[in-house]
């Protein structure tokens, strides 16, 4: 068996050794313009003509959970294409998910300003009920993320495209549930694949809907969002902040307003990293049960974008 690893601004000796450790007696190499023709490819942003040249692959591997890049890409017909499925990546969701929302909650920006001036001057408790917690996409991450804060007592609902139970969790579907879910929603938590529906679906209209005070934390993608439309409403005052990990262009443009307001917290997207030794395990898993004729999680539907 003969595997292409193909994954840009990565370093890729580690996961060389690594899936050759995985795999005993594959032939695991680094993708160059003339490689053989290899039955898997382990990928993250390839180029184009990593596709046109590999054209003998039986299953493509993706090195992170959103596939919306690759799909932009001319993908091989017919080629299972395989994202990773949590592998580490929920418990860092519900990390720094938890951290934002109890940030704002508990008002630990304002003691933390408070602190810069020697201030000692407690606030009133707050009330979990007065800001529950909207999770937009109950998927591998946005469940772990919905079950992670429903533990500290907050109220919380989700929403995806097909109905769900999960315990602590008020759960709306589809869109026929999503005005309702907003309206239940003082914090927003943004989890979804970038896909044609979900392109721009943090914007006026929809953000206008959630309780008054609202505070946005997209974890997703930048595509998600329009920018100006979070300013104006932090502006208005109708939200109260929000806490930001991906963006439109990354590295975030250093004349972008979000690092300049106030209101505004923004992290370099590491909300949740691919971790190397979790992913090589999944994926080399993955592969021997391919091998094996078995059904396999995570494969993308192509129709759906995610
Ligand atoms: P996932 O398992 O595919 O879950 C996606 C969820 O979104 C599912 O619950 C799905 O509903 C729901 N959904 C999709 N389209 C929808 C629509 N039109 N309306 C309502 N719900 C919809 O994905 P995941 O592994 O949780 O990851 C989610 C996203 O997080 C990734 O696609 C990626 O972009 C992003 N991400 C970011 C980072 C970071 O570091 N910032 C790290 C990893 C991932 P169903 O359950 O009904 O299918
Ligand atoms: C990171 O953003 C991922 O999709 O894994």
């Amino acid at each position: 068996m003969r595997l292409s690893f193909c994954c840009t601004d990565t370093d890729a000796q580690p996961w060389l050794d690594g899936l050759r450790a995985a795999l005993p007696g594959a032939l695991v190499e680094e993708w160059t313009a003339d490689s053989s023709a290899a039955d898997y490819a382990v990928v993250w942003a390839p180029p184009q003509a990593f596709f046109e040249q590999q054209t003998q692959l039986k299953a493509i591997f993706n090195t992170g959970a959103g596939v919306d890049a690759l799909l932009k890409l001319r993908l091989p017909p017919g080629v299972p294409l395989i994202r990773l499925d949590d592998a580490g990546m929920a418990v860092q969701m519900a990390e720094y998910v938890c951290h934002a929302v109890i940030r704002h909650f508990r008002e630990f920006d304002v003691y933390e300003a408070q602190a810069a001036q020697g201030r000692w001057a407690p606030r009133p408790p707050r009330r979990h009920r007065d800001f529950p917690v909207g999770v937009m996409g109950l998927g591998a991450l946005g469940e772990r993320v919905s079950r992670t804060l429903a533990a500290f007592d907050f109220l919380v609902c989700g929403w995806s495209r097909s109905a769900k139970a999960i315990d602590g969790v008020q759960c709306f579907t589809g869109e026929a549930g999503f005005n309702d879910f907003l309206a239940a929603s003082r914090i927003l938590v943004c989890l979804l694949p970038l896909t044609p529906e979900t392109e721009n679906i943090l914007r006026r209209d929809t953000l206008a809907r959630l309780q008054p005070g609202g505070y946005v934390i997209n974890v997703a993608r930048g595509r998600h969002l329009v920018d100006d439309d979070l300013i104006a409403l932090l502006d208005s005052g109708h939200l109260a902040g929000a806490t930001l990990d991906v963006f439109r262009s990354e590295p975030l443009p250093a004349d972008h307003p979000f690092w300049a307001h106030p209101r505004i917290t923004v992290t370099p997207h590491i909300s949740a990293r691919t971790l190397r030794d979790e992913s090589i395990a999944q994926i080399a898993g993955k592969i021997r049960a391919l091998e094996n004729g078995e059904a396999l999680a995570g494969v993308v539907n192509h129709a759906l974008g995610y």
